[in-house]
C-alpha cells in the first residue's frame, strides 16, 4: 500500500513497489506551499519559453537559496555570470537594498533583450545593469572597482575555471562565491569522461581545492531540474 504522499499512488495502490519519492514533485509541494514564486517570476519563467529560449534557469528554491544567501551575507553589489531571461538576477537582485548594485553579463543579445524586460517588470531596473558580450572579454572592466559581496557562475561551463578566477580577484575578503551545475548528472565522479562541461567542473574544482582564500563545499541537488549542484564558496 502507498504512503500518503506517494506520487505514483493511483497507478500503484495494491501493487507492490519500492517507493521513490518523486524530487520534481517535492518541488512542486515546496512551490506550492511555500508559495515560493511570484506572478513576476513566474512571467519571467515564461517569457523565456515564449522566447523560445531554454528552460536552464534555476528552479524556484534554488532562487530563493540565492536570494538568501545575499541576504544572510548583506551583500550589496553583486556579479552575476549567465543571465539568461533575468530569473536569477531578479530573485538575488531582489535582496540588495535599493542603492545596490548587480551586474549580470550575458552573451546572446536576445536573451539580455529579454531579461531587460523581465528586470523592468520587476521594478529592479535602477539595481540591475545587464551588460552584453563574452564574459570573459566583459570581467576586465570591472577591475579595480568597488569589490562584489557575492558572484554567481552560471555561464558556458567549460569556461566555469577562467570565472573563478575573476571571481576571486573580484570578490571581497568574507565574500560569497556560488557556482552551478558542478555535478552535472553525476558525471563530474567519471575521469574518463570527455564532455567538455563535465571537464571544465572537474577542472573547477582542481582549482578551487588548490586556493588558500578559498573555503568551500559541493552540495548535491534533486528537483524540478533533475539531478545536479552547486559550489558554495566563503573567501
Ligand atoms: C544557465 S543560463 C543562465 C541561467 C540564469 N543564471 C538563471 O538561473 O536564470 C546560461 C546563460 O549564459 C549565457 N552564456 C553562455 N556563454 C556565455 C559567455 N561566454 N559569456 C556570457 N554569457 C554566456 C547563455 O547565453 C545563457 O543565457
Amino acid at each position: 500500500m502507498c504512503s500518503a504522499w506517494c506520487t505514483r499512488k493511483r497507478v500503484c495502490d495494491n501493487v507492490s513497489h519500492v517507493e521513490e519519492p518523486d524530487p520534481k514533485a517535492l518541488d512542486q509541494l515546496f512551490n506550492r506551499v511555500l508559495r515560493t514564486e511570484d506572478t513576476v517570476l513566474t512571467a519571467t519563467r515564461e517569457s523565456a519559453d515564449a522566447a523560445g529560449m531554454p528552460a536552464i534557469e534555476v528552479s524556484a528554491q534554488h532562487g530563493k537559496l540565492l536570494y538568501l544567501l545575499a541576504t544572510v551575507a548583506r551583500a550589496t553589489r553583486v556579479l552575476e555570470i549567465g543571465t539568461l531571461a533575468g530569473y536569477s538576477t531578479i530573485w538575488l537582485a531582489r535582496a540588495l537594498p535599493p542603492d545596490g548594485r548587480l551586474v549580470s553579463l550575458e552573451f546572446d543579445p536576445k536573451h539580455a533583450d529579454v531579461a531587460r524586460a523581465n528586470i523592468a517588470r520587476a521594478g529592479l531596473s535602477a539595481v540591475v545593469d545587464v551588460r552584453v558580450g563574452r564574459a570573459i572579454d566583459l570581467l576586465p572592466a570591472l577591475d579595480g572597482g568597488e569589490p562584489f559581496d557575492l558572484v554567481f557562475i552560471d555561464a558556458d561551463k567549460p569556461s566555469t575555471t577562467e570565472y573563478f578566477e575573476w571571481a576571486l580577484k573580484l570578490t571581497r575578503p568574507g565574500g560569497v562565491i556560488v557556482v552551478d551545475n558542478v555535478v552535472r548528472n553525476g558525471e563530474v565522479v567519471d575521469p574518463s569522461g570527455r564532455d567538455e562541461a563535465v571537464e571544465g567542473m572537474r577542472r573547477f574544482l582542481a582549482r578551487l581545492a588548490s586556493e588558500p582564500r578559498a573555503s568551500g563545499t559541493v552540495i548535491q541537488t534533486v528537483g524540478a531540474k533533475g539531478y545536479d549542484g552547486f559550489a558554495l564558496i566563503v573567501l
